[in-house]
């Protein structure tokens, strides 16, 4: 399996995972669940109205921090906004849930994809594996 696709299947078994933005000096934390790999690139999805949002378009590194049977996964790079239809389109499909509340034509979905991305996937008992993609 691809390190993208290993990364974002840690990420949909998690279910939840926490993604950090920076506002000014401070960090921001909140519980996100959305991971997509389409067109090689891991996207994740918000609404462009929350502060998160905001955030990415003025600083647009980014830190998730997942944990799932004992194992964790940090993944750091830059969450780029990507205004494709197409993308939008596949992230509704493949979390359904979502359509209750986003639409691919409407002003506030947003899917930003990882760049110049860095995993590790550390545990108590193994050595930490780094993958970047
Ligand atoms: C389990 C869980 C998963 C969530 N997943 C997402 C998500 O993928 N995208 C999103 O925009 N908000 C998601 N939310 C809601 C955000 O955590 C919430 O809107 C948060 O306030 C956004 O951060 P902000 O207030 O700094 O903008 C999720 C909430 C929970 C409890």
């Amino acid at each position: 399996m691809e390190a993208i696709e290993k990364v974002c299947k840690f990420l949909d078994e998690a279910g939840t995972y926490y993604l950090a933005t920076v506002e000014g000096d401070q960090p921001r934390v909140r519980p996100f669940g959305t991971a997509l790999v389409y067109g090689g690139k891991l996207y994740i999805q918000t609404g462009k109205v929350k502060s998160v949002s905001k955030q990415l378009a003025r600083n647009p590194k980014a830190e998730i921090c997942a944990f799932k049977d004992g194992k964790w996964l940090r993944l750091s790079g830059e969450l780029i906004n990507d205004d494709s239809r197409d993308a939008k389109q596949a992230m509704l499909d493949k979390m359904p849930e979502l359509k209750a509340m986003y639409s691919a034509d409407d002003d506030n979905t947003q899917v930003l994809y990882f760049k110049n991305a860095t995993a590790t996937f550390s545990s108590f008992t193994e050595a930490p594996e780094t993958v970047t993609f």
